[in-house]
């Protein structure tokens, strides 16, 4: 149907897009603060990118993708994500040339084919940072606080921390196989889809959300106790300057982050009250993933968050966003004469910089006067017939509602002043 659009996607309208705004201006802000810049990043890339830079057995790369033949018959992906990419570019720009860390963040629309249910589509935004060349646990806490003061400057309280460290290809051969000892018995009884992951990706079954699977991994050797002096290390420098930089989290061993990448430090920030979807944003380090995608041995560590995610947590934390009020004046006309006058007015007012809007429908006065309340503006500028005979304006304070009548010209300036 044509008047449908697909599923999984969302249209935003005004009226939400101003609240999507404002929450980009404050996520830019913050990146300015911490010293991030921002990359765009494609919307597609070759398929390649994701089966090696995600992973081959993740969910993502395995039943996820949107992948296509492109014209040219080259395999090409909508982005899932935006680490691959933003690790690819800096490569291909040779971004190692410049001074370390480089620090960068995105935002924009990411693309999965998931069971869409609520705070998950098919087509979300996420914003995400990512941070390359440097290997100091100062970083993995720093981009944690640069999540967390986002939320904070949203005016969001109680979100909860989860961190955990999944090891490095040194600590996690020895993990897998003691993983794999531990559910050997139970292997039949797992779901399907953990049967499959029990050869390639042990690690993920202790993530699985099925009840009976759950059950089977309780008591499961976790990584904590596999981990080598180095990533234990790491592990301790983290959570001390997450301690300094005053933000709670919880250990929790059993996440298991759903993209290959990861190395040491994984975490996420929960929300429990916005239902199943519960992750409002998902991150970590991956010091192996420029080598898997073909470039030298380049530290890295960052996350995503997902945008739609936060419109339920604010709702369930009573927060609303205001927006800015759009518009400082309306024109009120009567006429053609005086629409005539009253878009002279307006261009002139547009280019002082003074957000204006005028009827364009023929309307009555009176329901013009109503357009200019729904608008909430300060002033409202009236040329009715009376006005029209001296060559006034009359301008109404809407907040207190005096009126006063000038010539056009002054109306301009007077408007200048008060509304600058
Ligand atoms: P991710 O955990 O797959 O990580 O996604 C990060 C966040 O995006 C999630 O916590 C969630 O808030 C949001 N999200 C994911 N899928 C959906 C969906 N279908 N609908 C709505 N929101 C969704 C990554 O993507 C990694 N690239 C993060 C990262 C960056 N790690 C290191 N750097």
């Amino acid at each position: 149907m044509l008047t449908t659009r697909p599923r999984g996607t969302n249209d935003f309208l005004p009226q939400e897009t101003e609240k999507w705004q404002l929450i980009e201006k404050i996520l830019r802000e913050i990146c300015e603060e911490f010293d991030y810049h921002e990359i765009r990043i494609p919307i597609f890339e070759h398929t390649e990118l994701f089966q090696r830079g995600v992973g081959e057995t993740t969910d993502i790369v395995e039943k996820e993708m949107y992948t296509f033949m492109d014209r040219g018959k080259r395999s090409i992906t909508l982005r899932p994500e935006g680490t691959a990419s933003t690790a690819r570019a800096y490569l291909e720009h040779k971004m190692s040339a410049l001074p370390q860390p480089v620090k960068l963040y995105y935002m924009g629309p990411m693309f999965r084919y998931e069971r869409p249910q609520a705070g998950r589509y098919r087509q979300f935004h996420q914003f995400g940072v990512e941070v390359f060349g440097s290997s100091d646990p100062g970083v993995d806490a720093e981009v944690i606080a640069l999540a967390m003061a986002f939320y904070q400057r949203l005016g969001l309280t109680g979100l909860e921390v989860r961190l955990n460290s999944v090891g490095c290809p040194k600590c996690r051969p020895a993990h897998r196989q003691a993983l794999q000892q531990f559910l050997k018995q139970d292997l039949e009884q797992l779901c399907p889809d953990c049967q499959g992951r029990y050869d390639r990706n042990p690690l993920r079954i202790l993530d699985c959300k099925n009840p009976q699977c759950q059950k089977i991994t309780a008591g499961a050797p976790t990584i904590l106790h596999s981990l080598c002096p180095e990533c234990v290390d790491h592990f301790a420098a983290v959570k001390e300057y997450l301690g300094m930089a005053g933000i709670q989290y919880q250990v929790d061993e059993r996440l298991v982050r759903g993209l290959d990448y990861y190395t040491k430090t994984a975490f996420e920030v929960v929300v429990q009250e916005i239902g199943a979807q519960s992750a409002i944003c998902g991150g970590g380090r991956y010091d192996g993933l420029m080598e898997s995608l073909g470039g030298p041995p380049t530290p890295g560590v960052g996350f995503a968050l997902g945008m739609e995610r936060i419109f339920p947590t604010l709702a369930t934390q009573g927060i609303e966003l205001n927006p800015e009020k759009m518009l400082d004046v309306y024109l009120v006309a009567m006429e053609e004469e005086g629409q005539k006058k009253a878009f002279q007015l307006l261009m002139d007012l547009r280019k002082m910089g003074i957000k204006a809007e005028k009827d364009y429908m023929n309307r009555s006065m009176k329901a013009q006067m109503k357009a200019a309340n729904r608008f909430q503006v300060k002033y409202v500028l009236i040329i009715g017939a009376d006005e029209l005979a001296k060559g006034t304006v009359m301008i109404r304070n809407m907040e207190t509602s005096e009126q006063k009548e000038m010539m056009v010209a002054d109306t301009l300036n007077f408007i200048e002043k008060a509304v600058k």
